[in-house]
């Protein structure tokens, strides 16, 4: 395929999941936080960490109602935060909840991660549970680490495999998330990212840690 070809391909494709994500978040927003809190699990362990390190700078891609920024920024006021959310529902919610946030919209593959902060790169990239739902998760990995600040540090949390429970139980879940284009997170994919990964009670869930790309050397 030509650049040219490539590109309008990779733009109709955004727009399809974009008209996805506000469909099914047009409905799904009023009711999000209640809904998700039984089974988006290892976000608050996720967020403890992050609050325990020091950072000026985070942007949280797909950061949805604005519950993990909220939580984030009671611990750690004195930061600066912004949002990364391509669905207009969650993008009106997020900003009416963090209107201290900049919020953008924009995709995780291809964000200018510099512009949101005044050309200063980010120390933490957060995806909480978002990773499994973008349409080319390792290259918004490879885009995250080669976008953070000398020092920084992505996390991700998401869905695990599940490798405690038995196949069937898995393959069911794993079925039903599918319905709702969620696929989780690789396991090859963070090890390839250099990611320390955490894992959650029966394999449900995985907290992942990723350092930095390493910079071209300047002869
Ligand atoms: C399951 S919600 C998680 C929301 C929030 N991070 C949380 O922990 O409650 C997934 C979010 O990822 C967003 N999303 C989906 N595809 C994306 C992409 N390619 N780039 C950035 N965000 C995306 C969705 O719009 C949605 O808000």
């Amino acid at each position: 395929m030509s650049g040219h070809a490539s590109s309008v391909s990779a733009r109709g494709d955004r727009a399809r999941h974009r008209a996805f994500l506000d469909g099914y978040y047009g409905w799904a927003e009023p009711l999000y936080d209640v809904t998700r809190k039984p089974y988006l699990l290892g976000r608050d362990r996720a967020l403890a960490r992050i609050a325990a390190r020091p950072y000026v700078r985070l942007v949280e891609v797909g950061a949805g109602t604005g519950r993990n920024l909220a939580r984030l920024r009671a611990l750690r006021p004195d930061a600066t935060y912004a949002a990364i959310e391509p669905s207009a529902p969650m993008r009106r919610r997020l900003a009416g909840r963090c209107p201290w946030a900049v919020v953008h919209d924009g995709f995780a593959e291809d964000v200018d991660y510099r512009a949101l902060f005044a050309l200063a790169r980010p120390d933490v990239i957060l995806f909480s549970y978002s990773l499994s739902m973008i349409q080319d998760p390792a290259r918004a990995l490879r885009h995250a680490r080669a976008s953070l600040a000398p020092g920084g540090e992505v996390f991700v949390v998401d869905f695990g495999d599940l490798h405690r429970v038995p196949r069937s139980m898995a393959q069911l879940f794993h079925r039903w998330l599918d319905a709702f284009h969620v696929r989780p997170v690789d396991r090859a994919l963070l090890a390839g990212e250099r990611a320390r990964v955490e894992e959650g009670r029966w394999g449900y869930y995985r907290i992942a840690r990723l350092p930095p790309a390493p910079q071209p050397r300047v002869s």
